[in-house]
């Protein structure tokens, strides 16, 4: 847990999530990735990818960091801020974390992530617009 900072505050966010990255374990693609995220709750948790051999068993940062918000906080846990980096890449969330996160966090909920040098930050509602919601009909 951060002290001293507005966690809420995109700069911050990223700090935490450039920590994040420095724990990956990623010897296949070389691509270390973080991710930090405020809970509704204020807590802060990080996760970074985690590869292997089986390629396709590797799990992304923003999913690991909200797998832990659920193992802290249970099925109440929701995001309120999302942060993701990587070190010589920039990207936003992939498809399967953008579904995830929308999971657990509001259409208006901001998520962060470098571009062009710096930090973008975009609604979940841009990033994913038409995700899956579990409806029968
Ligand atoms: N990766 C993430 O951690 N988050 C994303 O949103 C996209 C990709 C990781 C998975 C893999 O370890 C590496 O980046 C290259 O795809």
């Amino acid at each position: 847990m951060a002290t001293g900072e507005n966690m809420l505050d995109a700069e911050a966010l990223m700090k935490a999530a450039s920590a994040a990255a420095g724990q990956a374990y990623a010897p296949y693609s070389r691509a270390m990735v973080g991710c930090a995220l405020i809970s509704g709750s204020g807590n802060l948790y990080r996760g970074c990818n985690v590869e292997n051999a089986s390629f396709g068993l590797t799990i992304c940062a923003e999913r690991n960091a909200i797998f832990a918000g659920v193992a802290a906080e249970g099925a109440g846990f929701r995001i309120a801020r999302l942060a993701v980096i990587a070190r010589g890449l920039e990207f936003p969330p992939c498809g399967a974390c953008r579904q995830v996160i929308a999971e657990f966090a509001d259409a208006d909920v901001l998520v962060c992530f470098m571009s062009g040098g710096r930090i973008e930050t975009m609604m979940l509602r841009e990033l994913l617009p038409a995700g899956f919601k579990f409806e029968l009909i």
